[in-house]
């Protein structure tokens, strides 16, 4: 139900297909609608709801993060990144497109989840939804997911320390996983603690997301991934199985799935809907 309601909301603020220029707007589309898990949007309204968020306030920032972390993918994607030809079953964008409209279409992804911030209600006061652009500024940025990227690429054929690799893995995907569910909370107007405490759930959930993707690039199949298999290891990036192998990822994702849940145990809101999307995070099978 969520997924609808973000697809929908989504599909409303996206440049319509004909507004020129057409071509730019319809990549946007193709990258953004009809995939993906949307399981950021899923966090961020879990957790406008542990907090009684109007929903409405809760869409912006799911959309917001969405757009973002469909921009992280298409430029993931491109030739000087991961140089991948599939995403979400489908050819990635500069596959289908171009190159230089993935880049446009990074940009203006990026650019749309900021104005969508700035232009809709997010929040009950204004002061605390200036919090939640500058929060997901910080997320996105060189400090967040974009530095994460910036550490990937570097990292590529060395042998990271694990304190290295956790670093790198919280920062590409553990920050616009954190920025989703505490957006969510600022929604619901939550108090310092809660935002602490939901926080603290959120680092070891988008910890344990990039294990599991870790995981399922050396496991899974290219047909259920919709993304091709193998690529970590083909491409020599350093992740969880190559550093530590299959077994003990595993083992880590288990302990960071138990993680999760006693960090939800302190929290003193309903997080009955968190505590099932990690399971699903730690469960999930693409
Ligand atoms: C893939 O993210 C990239 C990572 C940050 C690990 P998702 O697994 O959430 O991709 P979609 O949105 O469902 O396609
Ligand atoms: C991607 O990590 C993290 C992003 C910020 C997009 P990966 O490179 O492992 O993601 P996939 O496996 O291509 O989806
Ligand atoms: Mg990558
Ligand atoms: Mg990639
Ligand atoms: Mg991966």
């Amino acid at each position: 139900m969520i997924q609808r309601r973000t697809e929908t909301t989504l599909e409303r603020w996206l440049p319509a297909p004909a507004t020129a220029p057409a071509r730019l707007h319809a990549a946007m589309r193709y990258s953004v609608l009809g995939g993906g898990k949307r399981m950021r949007p899923l966090l961020c309204h879990a957790a406008g709801e542990a907090l009684g968020a109007n929903p409405q306030y809760v869409d912006v920032a799911a959309c917001a993060v969405e757009l973002i972390h469909a921009y992280s993918l298409v430029h993931d994607d491109m030739p000087c990144m991961d140089n991948d030809v599939l995403r979400r079953g489908r050819p990635t964008c500069h596959v289908e497109y171009d190159e230089a409209t993935a880049l446009l279409v990074g940009d203006a992804l990026q650019t749309l989840a900021f104005q969508l911030m700035a232009e809709h209600a997010a929040a009950p006061d204004p002061g605390r939804q200036l919090a939640m652009v500058a929060l997901l500024g910080q997320a996105a940025g060189s400090r967040g997911m974009a530095g994460g990227q910036a550490i990937d690429l570097a990292a590529v054929g060395m042998a990271l320390s694990i304190e290295e690799l956790e670093f790198m893995h919280i920062h590409k995907t553990g920050a616009l996983i954190r920025a989703a569910v505490l957006l969510g909370a600022h929604a619901g107007a939550a108090d310092e603690s809660t935002v602490q405490e939901l926080g603290h759930f959120a680092n070891r959930a988008g910890l344990l997301f990039q294990v599991v993707d870790d995981i399922l690039d050396a496991e899974g199949s290219t047909i259920t991934l919709g993304k091709t298999a193998g690529k970590d290891a083909a491409q020599d990036k350093p992740t969880y199985v190559s550093m530590i192998g299959l077994g003990r990822a595993k083992e880590l994702a288990a302990h960071l799935r138990v993680e999760a849940h006693a960090a939800l145990d302190l929290c003193e809101v309903d997080t009955g809907r968190l505590a099932a999307l990690t399971d699903y995070i730690a469960d999930r099978s693409f």
